[in-house]
């Protein structure tokens, strides 16, 4: 029995450590972003679901909804666009994009 509950609590632990803890700067995007794979909220949409490169998720982060290049951009938020965050540096959207990359499912 004794084995089985270590058994239960090493999977527990296996299982979180799937999904890193969230890097500092996403608090930045968590209000609007929610969790990676919920869903979105109403917002902004599911960062899990982007298929945008790491260059482009920079780009995003850094600029805003507006820079040159951007694919199509989601329209039925309620915030309509995306401010910018110039703070937010390479070493932040990397840490993110890594974070948020942790959700996909194998
Ligand atoms: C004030 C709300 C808000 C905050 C804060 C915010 N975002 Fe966004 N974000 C949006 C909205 C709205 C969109 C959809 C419009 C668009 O595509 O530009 C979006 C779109 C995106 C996309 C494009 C997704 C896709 O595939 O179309 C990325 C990547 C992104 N945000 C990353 C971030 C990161 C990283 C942060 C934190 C540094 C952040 N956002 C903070 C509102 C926000």
């Amino acid at each position: 029995m004794k084995r089985l509950a270590a058994l239960a609590a090493a999977l527990v632990l296996a299982s979180c450590a799937d999904k890193a803890a969230a890097p500092v700067a996403y608090a930045k995007c968590k209000p609007c972003h929610g969790v990676p794979g919920a869903g979105g909220t109403k917002m902004a949409p599911d960062l899990l679901e982007s298929s945008y490169t790491l260059e482009q998720f920079t780009m995003q982060a850094q600029s805003g909804s507006q820079w040159e290049g951007k694919p199509a951009k989601h329209q039925s938020y309620r915030t309509k666009s995306m401010p910018p965050r110039p703070e937010v540096t390479q070493e932040d959207t990397d840490a993110i994009f890594r974070y948020v990359q942790t959700f996909k499912k194998r």
